[in-house]
């Protein structure tokens, strides 16, 4: 029996040196030491030995079973520390590594202008309007005061669509006459409308065949070419700064009557003349006027009792100018390297 019990702690011994993971030295646990193991099975058989020699052999049978214990736990640290040494050199993370940056998009410069003027609008008591750029020729130009044969209708080159009733807009005018339609002769109308316009133009460094427009329009009672100015004002100075002067120029369109351009003194040379004024110390920026009576007429508004200023607004030159851009094609080519220098958190 005590030879039995050696052998068995011998075996136990080498099982759990070669043991090579936990799974393993537990299941030697169970073999060697179970209710079923073997050394159970020795105290089993003590019943059959004789009173002085079941002391010692309990005894024996006690050591065996701490020294395998003793093994195992042994044996369990270890490998519980490998186990945790071997985790730690697979799951190394190098902190000393650079982040990969992340590519983060910017908004195109127009819409940051677009963004800009509409906010000062808006804070204006202004409604933001839309219309499909795609419009029939009643829109574009009869109910702006342009009829069929009218020989303004040559200041604006179309593309025609199907037949010479519809068009791509050559302007955001258009959307005074639809905004009017839908108020059904009520004032006050107050909005803005920016949106893509269409022109046959050879591009080049200050025209494009398709470009950004924003339309304002004010109807109401007692509105006067004082109210215009101040508006006009107002937005320049927000959007060139509180020192730009503006002056108004009488021109000419066939909706507004009588028609301004206006011009803001040059911020490159304080109005002394440069190139980009031409010399002149002012800078057309965009164009206006009162709205015309048979424009209102039209639209189904009384001018008697009526009366209302607009205005149209070229993107493309304000962020030029804005931005100090010289090439109106740069804002439609794409390259990465023009529009990144647009970041929101910079200009
Ligand atoms: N629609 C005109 C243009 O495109 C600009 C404008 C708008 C002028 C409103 C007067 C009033 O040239």
């Amino acid at each position: 029996m005590q030879e039995r019990l050696q052998e068995l702690q011998t075996e136990a011994l080498e099982k759990i040196a070669a043991a090579s993971d936990l799974k393993e030295l537990n299941d030697i646990r169970v073999a060697y030491l179970g209710k079923k193991g073997p050394i159970t099975e020795v105290l089993r058989g003590m019943g059959k030995l004789s009173a002085e020699e079941r002391p010692k052999m309990g005894a024996l049978v006690n050591v065996v079973r701490e020294t395998i214990t003793a093994k195992i736990e042994e044996k369990q640290a270890l490998l519980e520390e490998e186990a945790v040494t071997a985790q730690l050199a697979a799951e190394t993370i190098d902190i000393t590594l650079p982040a990969r940056p992340i590519n983060r998009g910017n908004l195109h410069p127009l819409t940051r202008i677009i963004e800009e003027i509409e906010d000062v609008f808006i804070g204006m008591g202004y409604a933001v309007a839309e219309g499909p750029e795609v419009e029939s020729d009643y829109y574009n130009f009869e109910a702006l005061n342009l009829p069929k044969s009218h020989p303004a209708r040559d200041m604006q080159d179309s593309f025609y669509i199907s037949d010479e009733s519809v068009l791509m807009r050559t302007h955001t005018s258009p959307v005074q006459a639809r905004t009017m339609e839908k108020q059904k002769g009520q004032g006050p109308v107050k909005i803005i409308c920016p949106g893509k316009v269409y022109r046959r133009d050879n591009d080049d460094a200050t025209h494009s065949h398709q470009f950004m427009q924003i339309e304002g329009l004010v109807v109401d009672e007692n509105i006067s070419m004082s109210d215009l100015k101040g508006t006009l004002e107002v937005f320049l100075k927000k959007v060139f700064g509180q020192e730009r002067e503006i002056r108004l120029r009488p021109s000419f369109f066939p909706f507004t009557e009588p028609s301004v351009e206006v011009d803001i003194s040059c911020k490159i040379c304080q109005g002394h003349g440069c190139n980009v004024c031409k010399h002149t110390g002012w800078i057309e920026v965009l164009g206006g006027g009162m709205v015309h009576p048979n424009v209102l007429e039209m639209s189904g508004f009384d001018s008697k009792k009526y009366s209302g200023f607009a205005f149209g607004i070229g993107v493309e030159r304000i962020a030029m100018l804005k931005y100090g851009v010289d090439d109106i094609r740069h804002f439609y080519t794409n390259d990465v390297r023009f529009l990144k220098q647009f970041n929101r958190f910079e200009v």
